[in-house]
This record gives structure tokens, C-alpha cells and sequence, in this order.
């Protein structure tokens, strides 16, 4: 377990009233009821509207946590670039907090992300390095690192897979939001991991909360599953900041029910997500199903789905 940094101070007083990033959290949690009729009575499914934050992702979160703990430890001083290996998302969130605070933002990503994410990212005034596709995340990684080492004065590197800042992020808001929302009655936790932060910060805040809590890991159920921000365990490098000891239970999921729940959940309920999105709320009825006493489930709406309006995944 890797508790070695001690909590920053709240994060809501260090910036501006009325600031983009003020808006970052306090996200709806949703009910999902388009299994209703296929679960045992009783057991609900919620989803927290990550997608609903400023920067469109649950990685808002995390960015905004790693910049203020780099601010407060003076890593980050003005003047300075943030750069960090990114499959999108967290890219954006740094985009956007960055330009709000006026840093430069380097982003390393692998060449295959989609489209969108990379013109999202260059509309914010980004600097986007795209990295060798069959490298995955791990290369962008790799090159993201070499640009701090040669100018490390001059860059801010979060490296978001081994920051704490990063999963306290989940474990002082979204876990609390959590918490809050469903009053105390969270039963199960399921969500995939890309840095894990989500799932590290919500589940260990949440077990203090309630050792009874069942935390379940959903997983692509193969290597090549195409799903964006997700990592198959088995087969990637683990991130920093993973606790292999927190998930009850992994529950794995094919890339054909991710998108197909991610199509129920834009044409039945009016909630259009992506496909990481897709699978976690997929992961969590299969979860359901099982359940023979009444239980909420709750997961993670990643991001929106615009960010793949132009990926053919929505048929
Ligand atoms: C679309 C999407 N889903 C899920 C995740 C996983 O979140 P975390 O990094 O907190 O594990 C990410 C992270 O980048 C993501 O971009």
C-alpha cells in the first residue's frame, strides 16, 4: 500500500471563486433501471455522472488534485509545462485546469486514441506527442519520462499511474460523494481501472466507511479489447498506485456487451457515455444478477460519449 503522502489540505479553498475548476465534482449519482426487470428485486444500480464534470471525465478529478499537490509541494511553479502519458482524458483535464492556470500542457499519447480526443486537445492549445500504438500506454509512458529527464526544470510530470494525489482525489471526493448520495446503503462497488486511482481511492475510503463493502474490479476480457482507459490486468503493466489487495472479485466483460450496454444506456435511459462507461455499468448488472438480498451497486460513468461520435462504435 502506498500511503506515504499525507492528504492535502482541501483543494476547494486553493483556487478562485467562480473558476472552471471549482465546477470539478459533486457529480449526480444516476439510477440505472433499464436491467430492472432482469435483476432480483431490490438490487439497484447507480452510476456517478463522471461524464457531467467540466472536462467531460471522471479524470478531472485526478488532474486537479496532482497540479494542486504540485503547487503546494512546489513541483509546479509558474512558467512551467505539465507533461504526462495520457490516453485522453486525464490529457483534457490537464488541458483545461492548465489553460485556467496558465501552464503549457505537454501531452504523450499513443497514436491510436481516438480522433476526437486529439482534436479536443489541441483545441485547449495542447502540445500533442503521439507514441507507438502497439506500445499502449506503457509508451507513452516511456517517452513522456524521457522528456522530463532531459529538461526536468522546465517540466511538471504528475505521472499520473504512481501519484498518490491521484487516488486521494477519489478517496476524499468521489468516494465521499458516494457515501453521501446513497446514504451510507452502498452495498457493491464496480469499476474498471485505467490508473486505478478511481477504484483504489473510492474503495479504501469506503471500506473505512463500511469493511462489509464488496469491491468488484471489472475487467476487459481480453488484451486486445479496444475498450479506452482501461487496462487488462493480466496483460499490462500494473500501475504505481494499484492495491491488488482491495477487489473482492473480478468481473470480466467482452467488448461486444460494453458497447452494447453503452448503446442501451444512450437509446433507453438518454445518457450517452463511453465505452469504458459501457462495461463498468455492464460488469455491475452481471454483478447483480448474482445477488439473492436487496443491494446497490454503484459504478462509474467515465465520459461522454461525443468523444466517440466518430469511432462507429454506436451502430
Ligand atoms: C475513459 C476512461 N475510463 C476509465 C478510466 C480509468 O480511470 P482511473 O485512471 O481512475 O483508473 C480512464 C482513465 O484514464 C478513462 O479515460
Amino acid at each position: 500500500m502506498n500511503m506515504g503522502l499525507s492528504p492535502a489540505k482541501d483543494y476547494r479553498l486553493s483556487f478562485t471563486r467562480g473558476s472552471i475548476e471549482a465546477q470539478i465534482g459533486n457529480t449526480p449519482l444516476l439510477r440505472i433501471d433499464i436491467f430492472d426487470k432482469e435483476l432480483p428485486s431490490g438490487v439497484e444500480l447507480f452510476a456517478k455522472a463522471e461524464h457531467l464534470n467540466p472536462g467531460g471525465s471522471v479524470k478531472d478529478r485526478a488532474a486537479l488534485s496532482m497540479i494542486l499537490e504540485g503547487e503546494r509541494t512546489g513541483r509546479l511553479k509558474p512558467g512551467m509545462t505539465i507533461v504526462d502519458a495520457t490516453s485522453g482524458n486525464t490529457g483534457i483535464a490537464y488541458a483545461m485546469i492548465g489553460a485556467a492556470r496558465g501552464y503549457r500542457v505537454t501531452v504523450c499519447l499513443p497514436a491510436n486514441a481516438s480522433i476526437s480526443r486529439k482534436e479536443i486537445l489541441r483545441a485547449y492549445g495542447v502540445e500533442v506527442i503521439e507514441t507507438d500504438p502497439l506500445m499502449g500506454t506503457d509508451g507513452a509512458q516511456q517517452i513522456a519520462r524521457e522528456l522530463f529527464d532531459s529538461a526536468p526544470t522546465k517540466y511538471f510530470y504528475p505521472n499520473q499511474y504512481y501519484n498518490d494525489a491521484n487516488w486521494l482525489a477519489h478517496y476524499k471526493g468521489t468516494a465521499r460523494e458516494i457515501w453521501e448520495q446513497t446514504r451510507g446503503n452502498v452495498t457493491h462497488f464496480v469499476a474498471g481501472v485505467g490508473t486505478s486511482g478511481t477504484f483504489v481511492g473510492v474503495v479504501r475510503r469506503l471500506r473505512e466507511l463500511r469493511p462489509d463493502l464488496h469491491a468488484l474490479l471489472m475487467q476487459p476480457d481480453l488484451p486486445l479489447h479496444g475498450l479506452e482507459g482501461v487496462k487488462h490486468l493480466a496483460s499490462a503493466t500494473h500501475p504505481g498506485i494499484y492495491d491488488p489487495a482491495l477487489a473482492d472479485d473480478n468481473v470480466e466483460v467482452t467488448t461486444e456487451n460494453a458497447h452494447l450496454t453503452m448503446r442501451r444506456l444512450a437509446r433507453e435511459a438518454g445518457i450517452l457515455v463511453g465505452p469504458s462507461s459501457g462495461a463498468n455499468v455492464f460488469a455491475a448488472y452481471q454483478v447483480g444478477q448474482t445477488l439473492n438480498a436487496p443491494a446497490q451497486l454503484v459504478t462509474i460513468l467515465c465520459d461522454g460519449g461525443e468523444r466517440y461520435a466518430r469511432e462507429h462504435i454506436f451502430g
